[in-house]
């Protein structure tokens, strides 16, 4: 792979961030670029090092696919209003919902489901409406990494595939952080002058929920692991983890309520110990802890009637279940 690696004991946050600020002025000269901000740490930096290198001639969106978690697009305009920039939130769910419906294949639920949805349809349109000819995004040294070893195609993967974006969805890609892995990502977040909050955040995939459900993604099923999220989140914040989620099994099963049947859904709890996400370890949560949030899921989020947590380490499980 071409791409070099910046190792965090090799990183001056200061001359990264001044050197990403010359390639971007490099890349767009006179003109405009976009970008898509979906809050997590990686395009949180991409944005304020973008706005950095070209203030008002970079425009950001916040993509509203119908797939993030409660509340996210309302949280994010408002950081990034105290820090000066100022978000668009774009209503794509009809688009991302019409692509998803019908697939259940992992690799095109992230290709024609949302990569394809994302660069050509949403982009490809707000480029061509305010005439941007580069969008910047926050693709990391694991996301190529994965994907050229053939593990998962991550959404955002695309000249490293051979994709001329160019010829492709008609603008120049460019990804600033792509010589990082995460926690040299967040060493440059704090220099930015991110909250505290925003560069120790957990990561939360491009594709968002839609990682977190098994087989079909319908606005529904959104719904569910969505609410159960909210569950997951609140309980494990303090855990110390680097990660932790709600996943919706595709599979329903047999469960009772108030003395009767009830053929149920079932949702998955992960919750991770690791440093760069290339090797994890399910992190030793409190049974008393787990059972918590066993019962919350199972009163509050409608339909749930059982609740799992995954014990087996990456490799050969994944952060994500998609
Ligand atoms: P996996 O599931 O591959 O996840 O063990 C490793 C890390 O990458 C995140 N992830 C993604 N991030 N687009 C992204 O931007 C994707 O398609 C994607 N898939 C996984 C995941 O949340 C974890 O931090």
């Amino acid at each position: 792979m071409d791409t070099q690696e910046i190792k965090l004991d090799a990183l001056n946050a200061e001359t990264f961030i001044e050197d990403q600020v010359k390639a971007i002025r490099e890349a767009v000269r006179e003109g405009f670029a976009v970008n898509a901000l979906s809050g997590g740490v990686d395009s949180s930096v991409v944005t304020l090092i973008g706005h950095r290198a070209l203030g008002d001639r970079l425009k950001t969106y916040f993509i509203e696919n119908g797939l993030m978690r409660e509340g996210e697009a309302q949280q994010i305009v408002e950081v990034f209003k105290t820090l000066g920039v100022t978000v668009e939130v774009i209503d794509a769910k009809d688009k991302f919902f019409a692509a998803l419906a019908g697939l259940t294949d992992p690799e095109q639920k992230r290709d024609k489901g949302i990569t394809q949805v994302f660069y050509k349809d949403v982009f490809g349109e707000l480029v061509r409406n305010c005439g941007a000819g580069v969008l910047l995004q926050g693709t990391i040294f694991t996301d190529v990494e994965e994907t050229i070893a053939g593990i998962k195609r991550q959404h955002n993967i695309l000249s490293q595939l051979g994709i001329d974006t160019q010829a492709t969805y008609g603008y120049k890609v460019v990804e600033p952080v792509i010589q990082l892995r995460k926690p040299a990502v967040r060493v440059v977040g704090k220099a930015l002058g991110l909250p505290e909050e925003m560069f120790t955040r957990p990561p939360f995939p491009g594709p968002a929920l839609a990682t977190r459900v098994i087989g079909e993604v319908t606005p529904e099923r959104v719904t569910l692991v969505r609410a159960a999220t909210v569950i997951v989140e609140a309980e494990l914040c303090d855990s110390g983890a680097f990660q932790y989620m709600a996943i919706l099994h595709e599979d329903k099963v047999t469960g009772m309520r108030d003395g009767k049947r009830d053929y149920g859904y079932q949702i998955e709890v992960r919750c991770w110990d690791s440093t760069d996400a290339v090797t994890a370890t399910p992190t030793d949560v409190p049974f008393a802890l787990l059972r918590k949030i066993a019962d919350r899921i199972t009163t509050e989020v409608p339909g749930v009637v059982s609740v799992t947590y995954n014990i087996a380490p990456k490799p050969p499980s994944c952060i994500e279940a998609v």
